[in-house]
């Protein structure tokens, strides 16, 4: 659930940026819907990292990580995810930090550079770490 909630939340607000026509409906939208937006995703954030780790240390993966990762599919799928679910987790503190400080506010060419591109990297980020969570389901399962 948390997953779902997650990432559909990032297709969304990503999707809307594109997609929706009007400077005016756009500032409206983010300006709204952005700080309930922000907390909602963060929760569903914390909850995948903390039930994640239980999973992890449920399952005593912590072992797979010293395998090769050429060796083994499982150690390959879970540090792969690790690594992108490490970026995802630092990209999204970024995007949020200048979300919540330019609230309502202009913002900066360097922050809206920082700002477009965290969040397309978030969404790509997502698409491999899905994959990569249902590949570690299936070597689980
Ligand atoms: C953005 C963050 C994350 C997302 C979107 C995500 C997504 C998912 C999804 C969709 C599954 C499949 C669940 C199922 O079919 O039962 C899964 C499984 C798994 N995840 Fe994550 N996850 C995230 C973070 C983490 C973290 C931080 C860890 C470890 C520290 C982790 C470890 C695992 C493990 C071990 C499984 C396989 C166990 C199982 O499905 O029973 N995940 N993840």
């Amino acid at each position: 659930m948390a997953a779902t909630a997650w990432i559909g939340g990032t297709l969304l607000l990503f999707l809307l940026g594109i997609f929706l026509k009007g400077k005016e409906a756009q500032a409206q939208t983010y300006e709204h819907l952005g700080p309930l937006y922000g907390y909602f995703e963060s929760v569903w954030l914390a909850v995948l990292l903390a039930t994640g780790s239980f999973m992890f240390f449920h399952f005593n993966l912590i072992d797979v990580l010293t395998l090769d990762i050429n060796e083994s599919r499982l150690g390959y799928m879970m540090s792969h995810k690790l690594f992108y679910v490490g970026a995802i987790t630092i990209l999204t503190i970024i995007h949020m930090k200048i979300a919540f400080k330019t609230h309502k506010q202009e913002r900066s060419i360097i922050q809206k550079i920082v700002s477009r591109g965290s969040s397309l990297m978030i969404f790509f980020l997502n698409l491999a770490i899905l994959w990569f969570a249902m590949q570690l389901r299936q070597i689980l399962s």
